[in-house]
């Protein structure tokens, strides 16, 4: 019978990277090869949703996406789910079934593994009422997708490379009230190069990666420093630097990993020529992209209407969101 059916719906946002998490050095496990530092959005309409039920009469794991049942579970997804069944006490083989979707398109070129399986371990965590709700939901996160690990939590997120390679929040959404990310969306295709498989070939062939990690302690106390001073200045230089580098390690790679497309160049170039236009030495707008050529820019709130005119006028067809804020405490997604 279905009586003993046991159902959580749990919720989780996407994260954008300041530091990018570039190489892992286990791949089984996800242990990255340098820190990270991410913030965790917060609009309303950027989350992903999922459903995890567990009952006695379950033959087997099933997965819906948006309502669409898939012929199999994600290799990663399973490796989620042999960890929890290898966690759960008494030892009984369990399948669930699992519901996810977004409520943004998972093919508009922002990355939605990381709200997906921060949201897929938070329901695993709950529903199977694992110890350490918090540090199990990251470990769980991290080995679906690496960078989720930092969407179990709100605000500035740091995932460290040491120790048990978890994450933490380091300051929450509130102490940067005036802190706003606008994404531009240039193009909204699958990424030709998977980040894993790209990472793979970034250590075997790029020589430039580790110049890249000797660099990654330093910038990290600086950009902590800079967001605990709420010095935008220092903030922006730091994350625009962290992106180049990023990029140019990928083009470093053999075959080269080329990400950013002749928009994302355009951007860049508006972008510093903003900043320059007052000659008042305040950084007005950073950017920061992933694996993919759209821009996440950072601007506070006072500039934000300026910076939207700016970009309808030389991207008039190009879809331009502003966040209201960095997430508040992702506590309460544990609370489902
Ligand atoms: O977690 P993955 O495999 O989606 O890799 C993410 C890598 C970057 O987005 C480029 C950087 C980051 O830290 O999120």
């Amino acid at each position: 019978s279905d009586s003993d059916c046991r159902s959580v719906t749990c919720q989780a946002s996407p994260n954008i990277a300041l530091i990018k998490y570039w190489g892992k050095r286990n791949e089984e496990l996800i242990l990255p090869d340098n820190d990270s530092l991410s913030i965790t959005l917060d609009t309303n309409d950027m989350h992903s949703y999922t459903t995890v039920s567990t009952s006695s009469s379950m033959t087997c794991d099933t997965f819906y996406f948006d309502g669409v049942q898939q012929t199999k579970l994600a290799s990663r997804m399973q490796k989620v789910l042999n960890e929890i069944r290898r966690r759960t006490k008494d030892g009984k083989i369990k399948f669930v079934e699992i519901r996810s979707h977004n409520t943004f398109p998972a093919s508009s070129g922002l990355a939605s593994s990381a709200s997906a399986y921060a949201s897929l371990a938070i329901a695993l965590t709950n529903l199977f009422n694992l110890d350490d709700a918090q540090s199990t939901a990251a470990y769980l996160a991290r080995i679906g997708s690496g960078s989720a690990v930092r969407s179990i939590y709100g605000g500035f997120v740091r995932w460290s490379s040491e120790g048990e390679c978890l994450s933490s929040c380091v300051f929450p959404a509130e102490h940067w009230s005036e802190f706003r990310i606008v994404i531009l969306i240039f193009n909204s295709s699958k990424k030709a190069v998977s980040s894993t498989d790209a990472m793979q070939r970034t250590r075997q062939t790029s020589t430039l990666f580790q110049a890249r990690l000797s660099t990654i302690n330093e910038k990290m106390t600086q950009l902590i420093e800079a967001i605990k001073n709420k010095d935008f200045n220092a903030f922006a230089k730091i994350v625009m630097m962290d992106s180049s580098q990023f990029h140019a390690v990928c083009m470093d790679t053999y075959p080269p990993v080329i990400y950013l497309n002749e928009q994302s160049k355009h951007l860049i170039h508006l972008v510093h020529a903003y900043n320059q236009m007052d000659g008042d030495q305040t950084t007005k707008v950073a950017y920061t992209f992933d694996a993919g050529p759209n821009p996440f820019c950072f601007i506070r709130q006072e500039h934000v209407d300026e910076f939207l005119r700016l970009l309808k006028y030389f991207y008039p067809t190009v879809n331009a969101d502003a966040d209201k804020q960095v997430s508040s405490d992702a506590d309460e997604k544990f609370s489902s």
